[in-house]
């Protein structure tokens, strides 16, 4: 099981503006569209087909709720972590909400992950969390050509380690360009 944060993020770092609202994503179009914009090399289906389990903080979770019509993760099991006491959502889902040091978790969503991935969706507290505990493999994510100026941000700490280990870099027509990030732990941090 590789635990693997997957996400979209502005180019300054944030993968969300501060009110959580995500149209300069859910609507980014670029001025000059590209004619090959259909054949957009996201690899959404690819990452997805390979989790196993997902987990969440609470503002992410809201989000989805508040956004998305049905539950659109019926086919994976799903932690969201919150001190709230928060909904489930309605229809087809596997949804846990708990409170809990991720460490304490690690064996359970081991567990459900089975032969695949752990998605870590978000936000930034929660990856800084696995990140802390030396629980985080890979950093993907899809780097977004818009500046919000502030936000909520990619990490919410330092991360811990050496510089990360680029492994892939795929840039799309769209200028949106996804890169791909291995962990490497307990290297000497540069100063
Ligand atoms: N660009 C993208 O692709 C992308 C991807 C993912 C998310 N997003 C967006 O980014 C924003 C992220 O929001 P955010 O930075 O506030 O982060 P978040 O991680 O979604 O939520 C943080 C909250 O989760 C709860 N929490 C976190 N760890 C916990 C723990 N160990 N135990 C109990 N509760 C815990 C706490 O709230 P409570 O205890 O008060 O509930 C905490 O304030 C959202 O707007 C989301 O929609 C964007």
């Amino acid at each position: 099981v590789r635990v693997q944060y997957y996400t979209a993020t502005s180019l300054d770092g944030y993968i969300a503006d501060e009110d959580d609202n995500l149209d300069w994503l859910t609507r980014y179009a670029p001025p000059d569209p590209p004619p090959d914009l259909k054949r957009d090399t996201s690899s959404y289906d690819e990452f997805y087909a390979g989790i196993g389990a997902m987990i969440m903080g609470s503002t992410t979770y809201e989000w989805v709720l508040a956004h998305v019509d049905s539950w659109p993760y019926p086919d994976k099991p799903t932690w969201v972590l919150s001190s709230r006491d928060l909904p489930s959502p309605e229809g087809d889902a596997d949804v846990r909400i708990v409170a809990a040091e991720v460490a304490d978790l690690r064996e359970e969503l081991t567990a459900a992950a089975g032969e695949r991935n752990l998605w870590i969706v978000g936000g930034g507290p929660v990856v800084s969390q696995f990140a802390a505990a030396g629980l985080l493999d890979d950093v993907i994510v899809t780097v977004v050509p818009v500046a919000l100026g502030a936000g909520k941000q990619l990490f919410a700490e330092r991360l811990p380690g050496g510089p990360m280990r680029l492994v892939e870099a795929r840039p799309s027509p769209t200028g949106m360009v996804e890169l791909r990030y291995e962990v490497v732990r307990g290297a000497h941090r540069p100063v």
